[in-house]
């Protein structure tokens, strides 16, 4: 892991936000070749999600949604996750992921958490868990912290509000808190926390504008919020990330059979683009870890450095969403299907609430994901008979940031020329190519194997005099000799090759 995020910032993926300022918790920027590799797999995933298939459109919703959204959703009262403070070390912490001990049970600690302290010990509570940073049992009670970020729309500022109103007065801090949250309301909004919602809350515009017809779906790549309590892992978990979520709305009764369908396609799907199938796998919920509106759920999980974990949830929604918004909006969020006889009364025509089935990848994740599987350290010897690694991401050329680098051997007798037109010829049809003259030829192979450029297309004094030039493979290092007028063919069926 400490190799990828080194990785990351030497070779321009991935750098800490406002890093000149020390940074900020959790926050990262994606650099030049990040923010390729993000598009690359959001293109990849909206390929195969839209532009294959006839009965899935796109959506792009704004981030902030009315605030009756997030109430009828439940996650203004539910999505919440349970906050601990040690009151040895003043480490907070997420109640349900800290490591568990034996209730009763006597467990050593460091006063305060830091080495030199104190010895001490302490029984473990009937809650069962010490402190993930210093294991101590003592800790605060839990307290529900809700992870949306609430902010507030338009030019009104709800302290300077309460300030006026408190200027002057003693009041307990109950009668502040109450003050405070009766301001925030009036303007208040939320960053969504996911992008799901706007779907289900656009399911009719959609629908008609598109003359959807049930089976169909929704799908949409983009910014989620959630102030997490713990962040974790570099880029897996953060407070600002993004999702490709898509919710497809079928006809209650058929849930089972598309859950079984979205699920296979989704792992066929990271197969496509893997280099170790095997670290990828499909897990089924337990009864007790579904959401009481949900019926089914997998999650597609990886092989991380630290163990397996999510990447994917593939959900069984019901009726839930549509339902709940359909009730509190009064909008009738349902689907009339002419061809079909309704269950209930026999008669022809069905109006019902679709069912919806939600693959919700992590796009953030995904980068992260696809990183890990595509870095490789070969050992091997160079020309001199020296020893020496070679370090290349074995990136899917689809996802690669760079699909060819053009390099001319030297920058003078008409190579620079010749390798700028063939520069010109692949931007002409959209590939991405990197026009590459710095240091050796050699040099620029590592370079080039580290960043995941899948082809390196060398131009040399004999392609000036017979229009030929070497074309190496980055993941066996081989080259072959073709004629100029061939490569950007050449490169295009081994882009398409296996899609
Ligand atoms: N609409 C359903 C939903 O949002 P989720 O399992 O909470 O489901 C879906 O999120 C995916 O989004 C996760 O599998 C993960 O890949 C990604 N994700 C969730 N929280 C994240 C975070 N804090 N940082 C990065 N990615 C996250």
């Amino acid at each position: 892991m400490s190799k990828i995020v080194s990785l990351c910032k030497r070779r321009g993926f991935v750098f800490q936000s406002s890093e000149i300022y020390g940074g900020l918790k959790s926050c990262y920027d994606y650099g030049p070749l990040g923010a390729e590799l993000k598009r690359n797999i959001a293109a990849e995933w909206w390929r195969s999600m839209v532009y294959e298939r006839d009965n899935i459109v796109g959506l792009d919703a704004s981030i902030m949604m009315h605030p009756q959204v997030w109430q009828t959703s439940g996650h203004l009262s539910g999505f919440s996750d349970p906050l601990v403070d040690c009151l040895n070390c003043k480490e907070r912490f997420r109640a349900d992921k800290a490591p568990r001990a034996e209730p009763g049970s006597s467990v050593n600690y460091v006063a305060g958490g830091k080495s030199g302290g104190a010895k001490l010990s302490a029984p473990v509570t009937d809650k069962g868990y010490v402190c993930p940073q210093c294991g101590a049992p003592t800790l605060s009670d839990e307290r529900q912290f809700n992870l949306m970020f609430r902010t507030s729309l338009g030019p009104v500022d709800p302290l300077t509000e309460v300030a006026r109103e408190l200027d002057g007065k003693a009041l307990p801090a109950a009668k502040i808190r109450e003050m405070l949250e009766d301001a925030a309301r009036k303007s208040v909004t939320y960053l969504r926390p996911e992008t799901a919602q706007s779907m289900f809350v656009q399911f009719l515009n959609v629908q008609q504008s598109m003359s959807m017809k049930v089976p169909f779906g929704i799908a949409q790549v983009g910014k989620s919020f959630r102030n997490e309590i713990v962040t974790e892992h570099f880029i897996f978990r953060s407070c600002e990330f993004e999702q490709m979520e898509m919710e497809f709305f079928c006809e209650p009764g058929t849930q089972k059979e598309w859950m079984t369908y979205w699920r296979d396609e989704r792992m066929a799907w990271y197969h496509r683009y893997a280099n170790d199938k095997n670290a990828f796998r499909l897990r089924a919920h337990e009864n007790d870890e579904l959401a009481h509106y949900s019926d089914e759920c997998y999650d597609v999980e990886y092989m991380y450095p630290w163990g397996w974990g999510e990447l994917e949830g593939i959900a069984s929604r019901t009726d839930y969403d549509l339902s709940r918004h359909a009730a509190e909006s009064g909008v009738k969020l349902s689907y009339f299907d002419q061809q079909k006889t309704d269950p209930a009364t026999g008669k022809p025509g069905w109006r019902y609430v679709p069912y919806v089935i939600e693959p919700a990848a992590g796009l953030t994740r995904s980068v992260l994901c696809f990183l890990i599987d595509a870095y490789a350290e070969e050992t091997g010897v160079d020309a001199e008979g020296e020893g020496k690694t070679r370090v290349l991401l074995k990136l899917h050329p689809r996802l690669a940031p760079y699909k060819a680098a053009i390099l001319p051997l030297v920058k003078k007798d008409g190579q620079p020329e010749m390798a700028m037109e063939l520069v010109k010829e692949f931007r002409r049809l959209g590939i991405n190519v990197s026009y590459d003259d710095k240091q050796s030829i050699g040099k620029r192979y590592s370079r080039h194997d580290e960043i995941g450029t899948p082809y390196c297309l060398t131009i040399d004094n004999d392609s000036v005099k017979d229009g030929t030039l070497t074309l190496r493979d980055r993941d066996t290092a081989k080259q072959v000799r073709l004629p100029v007028a061939e490569a950007v063919a050449a490169v295009k069926a081994r882009l398409d090759a296996g899609m």
